[in-house]
C-alpha cells in the first residue's frame, strides 16, 4: 500500500528547526539509516541486510525524516504490520538532530498509517534505562503495559511495554 508523506508536528522548541519531510524508506536510505543506527546504541540492532528485506516487505513500515533543506536523511521508524497488533521495533534520531521533534513526527507517522490500515494497537518494548524512548512513547499517547523481567540482553534488563490504542480498538472495545 502507498505510503502518504507526512509533514511533522512542530516541535515545542521549534524555534529556528528547519522543516522535515516523513517518507517510506527506500535503498539509497540504508547508508544514513544505518550511520544514524551505528550513533544510536540503545536503538535495536540489525544486519544491512535485515534492512534491505524491510525495504520490500508488505507487512513492514519503514519510514525516514528527511531534512528538507538539505535532503539529509535524519531519522527512521520500522514497524512490523503483519496482524492487527503492529509492533514498533526500532526507531532512531541521529544524535545531532534530537530534541527537535523528529521521533515524535516519525511516531505520529506511524500512528496515523495504523489507524488508516485499521491496526487496533501498536506495542513496543522499550529498556527500563531509555528514558528519551518511554517519554517520547508516552508524548505519543502509549500507555504502559507492564514489564518483561530481564528480557535484553548485554547488558541484561528489564523491559518495560507499552501499547498504543487506536480508534479502531476503542471504537470496539
Ligand atoms: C528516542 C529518540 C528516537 C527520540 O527522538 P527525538 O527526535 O529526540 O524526540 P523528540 O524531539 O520528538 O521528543 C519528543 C518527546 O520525547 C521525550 N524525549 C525525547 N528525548 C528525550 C530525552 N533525552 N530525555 C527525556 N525525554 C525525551 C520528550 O517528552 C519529548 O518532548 P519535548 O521535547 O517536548 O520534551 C532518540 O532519543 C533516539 O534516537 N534515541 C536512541 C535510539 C533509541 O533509543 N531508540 C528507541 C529504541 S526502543
Amino acid at each position: 500500500m502507498e505510503q502518504p508523506k507526512s509533514k511533522p508536528q512542530p516541535p515545542n522548541n521549534s524555534e529556528g528547526a528547519t522543516p522535515v519531510t516523513i517518507r517510506p524508506a527506500a535503498a539509497a536510505d540504508l547508508v544514513s539509516v544505518l550511520a544514524i543506527e551505528h550513533d544510536s546504541p540503545s536503538a535495536a540492532q540489525w544486519k544491512n541486510s535485515d534492512y534491505a528485506k524491510a525495504l520490500n516487505e508488505p507487512t513492514r513500515l519503514f519510514l525516514v525524516a528527511e531534512e528538507e533543506a538539505d535532503n539529509r536523511v535524519i531519522g527512521f521508524l520500522v514497524a512490523s504490520t503483519a496482524t492487527e497488533e503492529w509492533e514498533l521495533e526500532n526507531i532512531a534520531v541521529s544524535p545531532a538532530a534530537r530534541r527537535r521533534g523528529i521521533g515524535r513526527a516519525l511516531m505520529n507517522a506511524l500512528i496515523q498509517q495504523a489507524q488508516h490500515r485499521g491496526a487496533l494497537e501498536i506495542r513496543q518494548e522499550v529498556r527500563v534505562s531509555n528514558s528519551a524512548a518511554q517519554n517520547l512513547g508516552r508524548s505519543a499517547g502509549f500507555l504502559p503495559e507492564g514489564r518483561r523481567k530481564g528480557y535484553y540482553r548485554n547488558p541484561r534488563e528489564d523491559a518495560l511495554l507499552f501499547k498504543y490504542l487506536t480508534r479502531t480498538r476503542q471504537v470496539r472495545t
